[in-house]
């Protein structure tokens, strides 16, 4: 990859797991175990290239009203997920963190959750964010009632120490596949200055060059956050 600012947090959503199968006549869970091969390939990529942060959104709180038998087998790869690939994660040396509400979870897999994330949390070559029943603007409310409830005005720092991502830095780079131009609930306050940026190929293809061109769109970008050019 030529010489390029790297971001120091990127974030995913993978969307295009469905649509994916569907071209291929298979069902769509076949997409969605391609889409976590995907995903371990591409983020270990980025951790592989300088990225210091990688946030997935793997489940969003709206689509808990998917079929039961779609979520059945998203679980079932979250529990293979979080019970095989520990180890591999532990050798990269990423720690890794869940975000989001995994009450609604099999309690085998919130177990099994909690444990990667105690045994990840020496780790220090990078951070991967899995977002679970996760929503923005539901993360928006909580924090409210949280300063409400402590009878508390927040400043933007404050605020931010109320949010799933305390203490983590705003992503620099979105980027969603499947061709969708939306951000769909995902970081909606973490997203303000973030750059975005849309592929058309779904999640399971898009690949390891498809993150170097992204990246080096990113950086080609001029990031003012509101200011001019050159302060
Ligand atoms: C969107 O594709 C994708 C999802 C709703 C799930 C994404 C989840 C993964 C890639 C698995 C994450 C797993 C772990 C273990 C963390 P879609 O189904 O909406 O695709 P479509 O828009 O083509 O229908």
């Amino acid at each position: 990859m030529k010489r390029i600012k790297l971001p120091v947090h990127i974030a995913f959503i993978m969307d295009g797991n469905g649509r994916w199968a569907k071209r291929r006549f298979r069902p769509r869970a076949f997409g969605h175990r391609a889409g976590v091969q995907n995903m371990t390939k591409i983020c270990s990529h980025a951790f592989r290239l300088g990225v210091r942060i990688v946030t997935v959104y793997a489940l969003s709180t709206e689509n808990l009203s998917r079929p039961k038998e779609e979520l059945d087998e998203l679980f079932d790869l979250f529990r293979s997920y979080f019970s095989k690939k520990k180890e591999r994660f532990l050798d990269m040396d990423v720690k890794i963190n869940v975000i989001g509400d995994i009450t609604v979870l099999p309690e085998d897999i919130q177990e099994d959750i909690i444990d990667v994330m105690e045994r990840t949390s020496v780790n220090t070559d990078g951070l991967m964010n899995i977002c679970i029943n996760y929503g923005a603007r539901q993360e928006i409310v909580r924090a409210v009632n949280e300063a409400v409830a402590f009878g508390r005005f927040v400043d933007e720092a404050s605020f931010h120490n109320l949010l799933s991502t305390k203490g983590i830095p705003d992503p620099d780079l979105i980027i969603r596949t499947g061709g969708e131009l939306r951000l769909s609930n995902f970081l909606l306050y973490q997203a303000a200055y973030s750059e975005l940026y849309f592929s058309d190929k779904m999640w399971p293809e898009f690949s390891r060059r498809d993150l170097e061109k992204a990246i080096e769109n990113y950086s080609a970008r001029d990031r003012r956050f509101g200011n001019v050019r050159g302060n």
